[in-house]
């Protein structure tokens, strides 16, 4: 495999286009490719073996492509499908799982909020991180539901949106978090709203730059960074329509392509 070949990243979605902002921002000179599996979103209703499913053929898709590691932008693939992955394919996978652990280290308040997919809040693997800070930290677990759909249609402000973000952090508020963990890769897009919703004393974490850093670590582990230090070619493929991903990316838009295709 050669440094040059592009990192390999797959969301559901749009959402995952935040976790390419944090490599980006920290990989400025990687190659990528970024596969939005949008004509198949929402993957967080899905069962376990559609997800897993979705994710081989997304993988396949970024191989073809020649991708050098892959990236799963996505938290309900990751807890649902990483570990097949890993175990059939010879290449390195980077995860996104909900960042917990820093949350259940940090709060005063001893109560954390979490949103996330119902895939993602079911699955084995986030039973397995959550289990061991649930015995001195009060986790209220929330579902997304709608979220996704509405970000994917490039809808983030209007009042359907405000009025589903109010009714998934009431039962957060009334239990007194102090942090809120976003547990999908699409809600970075939804904290500017989320902050206007919740007390000020309440912090929100994502994942991305821990994937970012993570990814670097790995690339580094591997030998496969890219050394030369000159423009990089940053393509995003769609499934479905192009305006959602170009509207979300828009100040990149002089550096990216964003490509309908099928996959
Ligand atoms: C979804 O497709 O339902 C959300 C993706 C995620 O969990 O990050």
């Amino acid at each position: 495999m050669k440094k040059n070949n592009p990192i390999g990243i797959f969301d559901s979605g749009v959402g995952g286009s935040s976790i390419w902002q944090e490599i980006h921002k920290l990989l400025p000179f990687e190659n990528t490719i970024y596969l939005a599996d949008s004509k198949n979103a929402p993957y967080g209703n899905k069962s376990s073996e559609e997800i897993t499913t979705l994710s081989i053929k997304n993988t396949e898709k970024l191989l073809d492509l020649g991708a050098k590691i892959i990236v799963v932008a996505c938290n309900t693939a990751t807890t649902n499908a990483i570990t097949n992955l890993r175990e059939n394919y010879d290449i390195p996978f980077i995860g996104i799982e909900p960042a917990i652990k820093p949350a259940a280290l940090l709060t005063n308040s001893k109560s954390i909020g979490i949103l996330a997919t119902k895939g993602t809040l079911s699955s084995a693997l986030f039973s397995k991180i959550t289990q061991e800070f649930k015995k001195d930290t009060n986790v209220v677990e929330i579902i997304g539901e709608g979220l996704v759909p509405l970000i994917e249609a490039g809808n983030l402000n209007g009042p359907e949106m405000i009025s589903l973000l109010k009714k998934h952090t009431k039962a957060m508020i009334a239990a007194n978090v102090d942090y809120v963990v976003l547990g999908c890769s699409h809600y970075p897009y939804l904290i500017p709203q989320l902050k206007k919703i919740l007390p000020e004393n309440v912090t929100i974490i994502d994942s991305g730059e821990a994937v970012a850093r993570q990814t670097k670590t790995v690339l580094q582990s591997v030998n496969l960074l890219r050394e030369e230090n000159t423009q990089p070619k940053l393509q995003f493929f769609t499934n479905a329509q192009t305006d959602t991903l170009r509207f979300l990316l828009k100040s990149y838009s002089e550096k990216i392509s964003v490509e309908k295709m099928e996959f």
